[in-house]
């Protein structure tokens, strides 16, 4: 399975309602997409399913919401302002930018210049005017990550539920960047979710959880269609970490254009809370952190016994929304070849992710009773709250099929004249393409085992 090249992904992506290049009819704007009608359900039932595995169907981590817009204070303290910058270089020929550490050589892939500008940071953060006044003094941050505002609400989340060591925050969010080069259609883009956990242990235990979330994040991977042995456990080197981590763990998956991160695992120590921590000096931090913080939080927790305060250290995973879309789309797409010569495209997604679970289609279009029947059998199946069923009223039953095989539905049942004299229905497999008839009473209870 898997796509053979990207491309093709975009193509059946706008083509079937996934996913549509932003700002189209104005030119679009890069780096940005819109997600379809189908886009929409597959991008919600993969954060749903983060969701259950890290917060319902866990004991110890919380959820959080919180908002998109930073005062500059935090990103300042949590070193942001001064180190979240890719190296830039631009082309005195063509005045294009690029990112000096993706080019090859130091030549503009653009028009083959060698005149080159040095490298120079570029803080990848954007910001907007806050507050009726224009002037520029007063503005904030569209965050870059979802984890700073995790932190800020560290104390909030402990005193609203009385947490003991270890626990975690989830958060799934908009995070902002303004990439030099964003590029790979989804892989790298300026406006994305995150799914992030930011999971706080007794300092000496770290190494230990963060083994134990490497090792959780790749069964789930698993669980959503991308198999172990399609992910590459990559330790960054040290001179690659980024400002705040001891140690990170990246998942590797070989995207249509190249191997690429499609997950981070970090070791963050005590550097965010402890950097947001006022009175820092009397406790007991680590990390070396960003001092004389003007937050007035003890970002903190005090063992019972003891009494003593400590900064509790932080394993992160922290997966992009984007890329799990990107990479659960192409490992979900194949094109099989049937008797005849002939070939279908279809993408085999798990069922949970399916943006439809079931397609219900009268034989003949605009027939009032199939159409009366199918719309019946359609509601009853939508009550089930497993995800969308579609009524698909096209009455071309191969067309149909075709459709649903190259959007991933996993089942379609049919209402044909049979029906209205056996109440019955013929149930239709993506995967194995295999019919069987069903009486309409059992088609409830068959599409929920289905699909769960
Ligand atoms: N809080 C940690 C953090 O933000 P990161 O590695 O910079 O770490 C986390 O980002 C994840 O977000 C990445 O593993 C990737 O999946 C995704 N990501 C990062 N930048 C992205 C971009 N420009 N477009 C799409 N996804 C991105």
């Amino acid at each position: 399975m898997a796509a053979k090249t990207m491309e093709e992904l975009v193509a059946l992506c706008k083509r079937r309602g996934f996913i549509y290049q932003s700002n189209e009819i104005y030119g679009g704007l890069q780096g940005l997409f819109d997600y379809g009608p189908l886009g929409v359900e597959l991008k919600n039932n993969l954060k749903q399913s983060w969701w259950r595995s890290m917060v319902y169907e866990r004991d110890d981590v919380e959820g959080l919401d919180a908002s998109i817009l930073t005062a500059p204070s935090v990103l300042k303290h949590s070193g942001h302002e001064d180190t979240f910058s890719d190296p830039l270089v631009d082309c005195r020929s063509c005045n294009s930018r690029w990112r000096a550490d993706h080019l090859k050589e130091l030549i503009c892939p653009s028009c083959g210049s060698s005149d080159l500008t040095d490298p120079r940071p570029f803080n990848l953060m954007l910001k907007t005017n806050f507050g009726p006044i224009d002037d520029g003094s007063s503005f904030a941050y569209l965050r870059p990550e979802t984890a700073q505002q995790t932190f800020i609400n560290f104390k909030n989340v402990l005193d609203s539920t009385s947490r003991n060591l270890p626990f975690g925050i989830a958060q799934i969010g908009k995070a902002f960047r303004n990439e030099v080069t964003p590029r790979n259609f989804l892989f790298r883009v300026r406006e994305f979710e995150i799914m992030e956990l930011e999971f706080f242990v007794e300092p000496g235990t770290a190494d230990h959880w963060h083994n134990f979330w490497v090792q959780n994040r790749i069964k789930w991977w698993s669980e959503q269609g991308i198999e172990k042995n399609k992910l590459d456990v990559y330790k960054v080197p040290d001179k690659d970490l980024a400002h705040y981590s001891e140690s990170t763990i990246d998942l590797m998956y070989k995207f249509p254009h190249a191997v690429e991160e499609l997950e981070g695992i970090a070791n963050r120590t005590d550097f965010d809370l402890g950097s947001h921590t006022k009175n820092q000096s009397d406790l007991n931090i680590k990390a070396k952190v960003i001092s004389n913080t003007n937050s007035n939080a003890k970002l903190a927790v005090q063992d019972k016994q003891t009494k003593e305060w400590k900064v509790p250290y932080v394993i992160e995973p922290a997966a992009g929304v984007e890329r799990g879309v990107l990479a659960i789309l192409n490992e979900a797409f194949k094109i099989e070849k049937l008797e005849g010569g002939k070939e279908r495209t279809v993408l085999a997604f798990k069922p949970h992710l399916a943006p439809i679970k079931a397609a219900v289609i009268p034989l003949k279009r605009n027939n009032e009773e199939l159409v009366q029947a199918a719309t019946s059998l359609k509601r009853k199946l939508q009550s089930l709250s497993l995800g969308r069923v579609l009524l698909e009223n096209s009455g071309n039953i191969g067309k149909s099929y075709r459709r649903h095989d190259e959007v991933g539905t996993p089942l379609c049942l049919t209402v044909d004249f049979q029906t209205l004299e056996d109440q019955t229905v013929t149930v239709r497999d993506r995967d194995t393409m295999g019919q069987e008839r069903i009486h309409v009473e059992e088609a409830p209870a068959y599409v929920k085992e289905h699909i769960n």
